[in-house]
């Protein structure tokens, strides 16, 4: 059934789960497969724009799953959709299928772990700005933090789909080797070689993967990394851009080390989302204005900015 109004760019649909697996501990992969005017507009969604997903009717998993810090929070009332981004929209024939690579993190997170093929997931968007690509740009460097990486993941396809004069390395970090959301072969990650995440190895991209503890790859900050990266292969600056997702802290030193060396920066802002669609005020980045500081709406006027744009705290 589809409730969409109109055949504008936006809409509320249903969509129909089509698989659903556990990658890790915490961390999952769902499709969801949408037909009719559902599938066309979600078919031009743009990496780093998001969704919001109603997950009221889906129940909580049994007591014994639930982790131990999220038992308290799980059983809230869900009164607000929640906002997830796509780390794949793949148009088949007349359907279009996305994926959303997620963790449990609170109640609506924990419930769509009990989602099975053939539930209805009611679902709103595409919503706010993505990535985009300006022209010149030859070299894209993705640098994800943990759950950051689902829209960097639709970008490498986009790119590889769309771009095919723009080359792209990724670069994956979290604090350990389990916190990285990703099917890996930690047996196969080195930090002398680029090694292939297969994630990103799927659109021939190479990916270098950091841990804060050493357990994986490069040992620290996946920042220090990218920025020892850079600093080996000086990539010029007018062609070469960088795209971000990940926890605030990250993206702020992304931000700095972009200035740094004069490289193009969009970053995936993210914030406590009410509405999703700029009506209720609650996700409010600060930008610089004019002299003056501005405030603009992560649901509507991003979640990517410009990271020359953004006043991080
Ligand atoms: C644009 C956008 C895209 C997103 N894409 C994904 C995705 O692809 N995969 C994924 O797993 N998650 C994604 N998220 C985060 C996801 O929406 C939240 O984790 C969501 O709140 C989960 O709902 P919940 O009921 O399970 O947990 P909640 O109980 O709602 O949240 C759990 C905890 O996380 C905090 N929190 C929730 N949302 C945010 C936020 N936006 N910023 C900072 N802290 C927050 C809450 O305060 C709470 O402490 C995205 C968020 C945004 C804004
Ligand atoms: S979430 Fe309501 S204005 Fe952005």
């Amino acid at each position: 059934m589809e409730e969409s109004n109109s055949s504008s760019s936006r809409g509320v649909f249903t969509a129909t789960v089509h698989s659903r697996e556990q990658i890790g501990e915490r961390f999952y992969r769902i499709t969801l497969e949408f037909t009719d005017e559902g599938a066309k507009v979600f078919s031009n969604c743009q990496p780093g724009q998001f969704s919001q997903l109603d997950l009221t009717s889906a129940a909580l998993p049994i007591a014994a799953v639930i982790p131990e810090e999220l038992v308290d929070s799980s059983g809230r009332r869900l009164l607000l959709r929640r906002p997830f981004s796509f780390s794949s929209v793949t148009p088949k024939g007349d359907k279009t299928v996305v994926e959303i690579l997620y963790c449990t993190a609170g109640p609506a997170s924990l419930r769509m772990t009990t989602l099975n093929t053939g539930d209805s997931v009611s679902v709103v968007g595409p919503l706010g700005r993505g990535f985009s690509v300006p022209e010149g740009k030859k070299l894209a460097l993705l640098v994800v933090g943990g759950m950051g990486a689902g829209p960097l993941e639709h970008m490498a396809d986009m790119l590889t789909e769309k771009e095919p004069e723009t080359s792209a390395i990724a670069f994956a970090g979290a604090k350990t080797a389990d916190a990285l959301p990703f099917e890996r072969r930690l047996d196969e990650i080195s930090q002398q070689v680029g090694f292939w995440l297969p994630e990103f190895a799927r659109y021939g991209i190479e990916s270098r993967v950091a841990t804060d503890d050493g357990s994986a790859g490069f040992h620290g900050l996946v920042t220090d990394c990218f920025k020892q990266w850079l600093g080996e292969n000086n990539p010029p600056s007018e062609s070469t851009i960088i795209y971000s997702c990940g926890p605030e802290v990250m993206l702020k030193r992304v931000a700095e080390i972009a200035a740094g060396r004069n490289i193009d920066c969009q970053i995936s802002m993210e914030r406590l989302m009410g509405c999703g669609i700029g009506l209720c005020q609650s996700c409010a980045v600060e930008c610089k204005g004019h002299g003056d500081t501005d405030y603009k709406l992560c649901c509507k006027d991003g979640p990517v900015f410009d990271s020359k744009e953004v006043v991080f705290g």
